[in-house]
């Protein structure tokens, strides 16, 4: 295994690539828990039938960090794409939004559900036991599905091969839920990276695509933000907390 070619470099993760392979070698710190989770995640999903990296391998390198092997995709990811070619913005955006459809149109049913997921985070947090007590009334009256969310879809989590197929990677955060937790996600994480008007067209375009209520999707926004708020990034908490305070409110 050749670790010298970065692919992209994170806090907690090195991506390399050997050759077809990608190793996903994560830091020492990283719970073994959290490797197998995602591991297992992505094989769960490979299994859906969606055109995702395969997983060749699990290992321990030799100074006990865990990394995850994988298929190498050639090609670019939909955030360059988009960042490259703004003439094609819009199409970049729609192939997004029906990729995401995509998504919820499966099933794997041995995934966590959304759900408990959703409940841990709000627990986790450290907002007032009022605010945590009104996420979760609200949490529980929401309708209980089970499709395939990946939980953290945005377009750097798309890779376009060469011959124009779209590859969805980064399956750590994948649960079976409501879908339109999923697209909340993905709204809030274009709010968080300023891109606020691209938040707007593609939660317009997704609810037109789904035939679903905007309303519908802004009900999970205050549960999303609460949960992402447990990544404690401090440049994100209080924009996240003005998300997670309209529950006190309404
Ligand atoms: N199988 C792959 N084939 C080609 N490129 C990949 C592959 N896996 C990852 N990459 C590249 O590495 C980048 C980071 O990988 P990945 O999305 O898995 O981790 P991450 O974004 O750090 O995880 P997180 O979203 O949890 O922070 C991707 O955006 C992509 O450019
Ligand atoms: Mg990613």
């Amino acid at each position: 295994m050749k670790l010298d070619k970065v692919m992209a470099q994170r806090t907690d993760k090195t991506v390399y690539r050997d050759g077809d392979k990608v190793i996903k070698v994560f830091s020492a710190e990283k719970l073994k828990s959290d490797v197998l989770n995602e591991a297992l995640n992505q094989a769960r999903v490979e299994e859906s039938g969606l055109k995702i990296p395969k997983i060749c391998d699990v290992t321990r390198l030799d100074d006990g960090r865990w990394a995850i092997v994988m298929d190498y995709i050639e090609g670019k990811t939909l955030a360059e794409l988009m960042e490259e070619d703004k003439a094609n913005y819009d199409k970049y955006l729609e192939k997004f939004v029906d990729l995401q459809l995509g998504v919820h149109s499966k099933k794997v049913p041995l995934l966590n559900k959304l759900k408990d997921k959703m409940m841990r985070k709000i627990s986790e947090t450290d907002f007032s036991a009022t605010v945590r007590y009104e996420l979760n009334v609200r949490l529980e009256s929401m309708p209980k599905h089970t499709k395939l969310c990946h939980g953290d879809f945005n377009p750097s989590n798309v890779i376009i091969a060469k011959n124009g197929e779209a590859y969805i990677i980064d399956w750590a955060h994948a649960t079976q839920g409501n879908a339109s937790a999923d697209v909340a996600r993905t709204y809030l994480l274009f709010c968080l990276a300023g891109k606020t008007e691209v938040a707007e067209k593609y939660l317009k375009l997704f609810c037109e695509k789904s035939d679903t209520a905007k309303q519908y999707v802004l009900k999970w926004l205050p549960i999303v933000a609460a949960s992402q708020s447990v990544k404690g990034k401090p440049e994100e908490k209080e924009f996240l907390s003005k998300w997670v305070d309209v529950v006190e409110y309404e």
